[in-house]
C-alpha cells in the first residue's frame, strides 16, 4: 500500500518510521510512505501558507491554493481515483470498520491541517473525506494522520509478526479484548487467574470470552448494544455477571 501524505511539518512522521512494528512495516515497504512538504507549494518567496478567515474571528486559515498545488502534484503520480482523507475534529469519527476498508486500498492521500483549519475551497476542489480520530481537538493533523496510518500498517498482511494477532484484538469481533496477564504468576501478591496455568485450552477460552464480553459491557456498553449476541455469548456474559456481581457497579 502506498500512503501520500501532505504535511507543514514532514519529519513529524519520524517517529512513525522509526519504532515499533509500524515503522518496520515501512522501511520493508510493506506500506510505502511517501511524505510531501507542504511549505514547498506556500506562495512567493516566503512560502506562505496561511491569512485572516474572512468574517473575522481568531486565528489562520490554511490558504487553498497550496493545498490544491501539493495534492494535484501528489496525484499526477496515482490513479485518478486516489483519495483524499483530510483529518480534523469536524470530521466522522473514525472506527475499526473505517481502518479495515483504508487498509485495503492500494493507494491514499492524507491531508494534515494546522491552524484554524483549511479554506473549504480547497476541500471541495480535491474531493477529500474528513475524517476525525475523536471527540477532541489537536494542534494539528499530523499526530491524527500517524495514529490512522498506525492502525492501517497493522491491518496489512504481514505487517504482524503473527497472522492471527488482528483477529482476536479489540473491535474485530465488535468487543473489547480479553486481559492478559504474563510471568511472574504472583506479583506483590496479586496472582494470576489459574484457569490460564490450567492447560485446559477448552476452560481458557471461555474464560476469555467471558472476560471480552464482561469488560466490554462494563467499559463500553454502546459496542454491545450494536451486537447480536450468539446464545453462547450470552451464557458468557451472564456468568462474567454472576461471578463478578460483588464488583462495585453490579
Ligand atoms: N486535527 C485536530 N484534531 C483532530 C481530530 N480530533 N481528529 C483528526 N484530526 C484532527
Amino acid at each position: 500500500m502506498q500512503i501520500h501524505v501532505a504535511s507543514i511539518f514532514p519529519e513529524m512522521f519520524s517517529a512513525l518510521v522509526e519504532y515499533g512494528v509500524s515503522g518496520r512495516a515501512i522501511r520493508n515497504k510493506l506500506v510505502d510512505l511517501q511524505i510531501a512538504d507542504l511549505r514547498k507549494f506556500g506562495l512567493g518567496e516566503h512560502q506562505i501558507l496561511d491569512d485572516r478567515p474572512f468574517g473575522g474571528g481568531p486565528g489562520m486559515v490554511m490558504m487553498a491554493e497550496p493545498i490544491v498545488r501539493c495534492i494535484t502534484h501528489i496525484r499526477t503520480k496515482l490513479p485518478g481515483d486516489t483519495p483524499v482523507v483530510y483529518l480534523s475534529p469536524q470530521g466522522t469519527r473514525l472506527e475499526h470498520a473505517d481502518v479495515v476498508r483504508f487498509s485495503k486500498i492500494s493507494e491514499l492521500i492524507i491531508l494534515c491541517g494546522r491552524y484554524e483549519g483549511v479554506d473549504q475551497r480547497a476541500l471541495d476542489i480535491i474531493g477529500a473525506e474528513e475524517w476525525s480520530i475523536g471527540d477532541y481537538v489537536l494542534t494539528g493533523g499530523e499526530l491524527a494522520a500517524m495514529v490512522l496510518i498506525d492502525a492501517i500498517a497493522r491491518q496489512i498482511q504481514g505487517v504482524l509478526g503473527n497472522e492471527q494477532s488482528s483477529c482476536f484484538e479489540s473491535f474485530t469481533n465488535g468487543l473489547l479484548d480479553y486481559v492478559h496477564y504474563t510471568r511472574p504468576q504472583v506479583f506483590e501478591g496479586h496472582e494470576i487467574p489459574q484457569v490460564l496455568v490450567s492447560g485446559n485450552h477448552e476452560a481458557i477460552q471461555w474464560w476469555r470470552l467471558k472476560q471480552s464480553l464482561g469488560k466490554t459491557w462494563q467499559k463500553r456498553p454502546d459496542l454491545l448494544e450494536k451486537l447480536n449476541l450468539s446464545d453462547e455469548q450470552k451464557e458468557a456474559l451472564e456468568e462474567f455477571l454472576c461471578e463478578n456481581r460483588n464488583m462495585e457497579n453490579l
